[in-house]
């Protein structure tokens, strides 16, 4: 028995970031939007578990475990069973790039584990589940474009019936996320408690405005992943000046994305940072969450 499940990256459009929290997550208020990058997880019944895991050739798959470490298998451990499973992760979304792949990966698994044994786990149980294995995997199973509070798990569809065309240049080397969290600690000593507000970005994801959007992007964690990594400030120049609206690191980074405000304008910021990258992708967003393929 096998089932294929298609879950995408995320970019964060806010990324509010307050101080440290007494557990050492860091409280948010942030805007995902789940963009056309795909991972494809298929998931088969074995008699032990094993990852294996292959995809487009700018993927370093080196840094992702194919042992019980591996987060589908710990997602699909969240619910205990006598069959062990084969996990085949067909891999488009970035390693380390601040997109979400390791959370996209568990969020299809949990899916894919649902369905394939028929338990018609509820909604709730399957975020419940999502938030115990990382803060992004919540959104990740919901897609589209949402809110998120907390430590970026308690997730909330927001409107939005724009479609954005974006950039996406991934880096050869990954970011770690709690590296970049600890230099935002250490540049942000007295970051307000309370992470920044969205409003901006709310209003202008209902205009339906490329323009307005633009400049109502934000993210805290951007100073931090380009203190740790200079060229991404270079990167990001490069790509206004190519035409993009605006561009800005996605999440903890090291993947830069930048806002078009047509197709045409996206294949022109492509071929205008194609000199400088190898790996130059476009995306539309939003697109579903975590869902089985027919
Ligand atoms: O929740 P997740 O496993 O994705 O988080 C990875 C790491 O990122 C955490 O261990 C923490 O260091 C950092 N993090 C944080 N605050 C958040 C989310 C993540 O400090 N809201």
């Amino acid at each position: 028995m096998s089932i294929t499940v298609r879950a995408a990256a995320k970019i964060n459009l806010h990324l509010g970031v307050g101080r440290a929290r007494e557990d050492g997550f860091h409280p948010l208020d942030t805007v995902y939007q789940a963009i056309s990058l795909y991972d494809d997880l298929t998931l088969t019944t074995a008699g032990a578990d094993s990852v294996s895991v292959l995809g487009s050739p700018y993927i370093d798959f080196r840094d992702i475990p194919v042992d019980a470490t591996n987060i589908a298998l710990r997602a699909v451990a969240q619910v205990p069973c006598d069959d062990g499973h084969l996990v085949q992760i067909n891999k488009q979304i970035p390693v380390a790039g601040g997109m979400a792949g390791g959370s996209a990966d568990a969020a299809a698994a949990l899916v894919a584990h649902d369905r394939l044994h028929e338990l018609g786990q509820g909604d709730d149980v399957l975020l419940a589940q999502a938030a115990r294995l990382g803060s992004d995997v919540p959104f990740s199973l919901v897609g589209g474009t949402a809110r998120g509070r907390g430590r970026g798990e308690l997730v909330e569809p927001i409107e939005d019936h724009g479609m954005w065309w974006w950039v996406a240049v991934p880096a050869a080397v990954g970011l770690s996320t709690p590296d970049v969290y600890r230099h935002f600690d250490r540049l942000f000593p007295d970051a307000p408690e309370r992470p920044a507000e969205p409003t901006e970005l709310l209003a202008a994801l209902a205009t339906g405005e490329p323009v307005r959007l633009a400049r109502a992007l934000h993210n805290d964690l951007q100073e931090p992943a380009i203190d740790l990594r200079p060229e991404l400030g270079a990167l990001i120049e490069r790509g206004e000046a190519a035409g993009a609206l605006r561009g800005l690191v996605s999440g903890s980074g090291p993947t830069c994305v930048f806002l078009c405000d047509s197709v045409d304008g996206a294949m022109e910021v492509l071929a205008g940072l194609s000199a400088d990258h190898d790996v130059v992708l476009t995306a539309t967003g939003p697109v579903a969450g975590a869902h089985v393929l027919a």
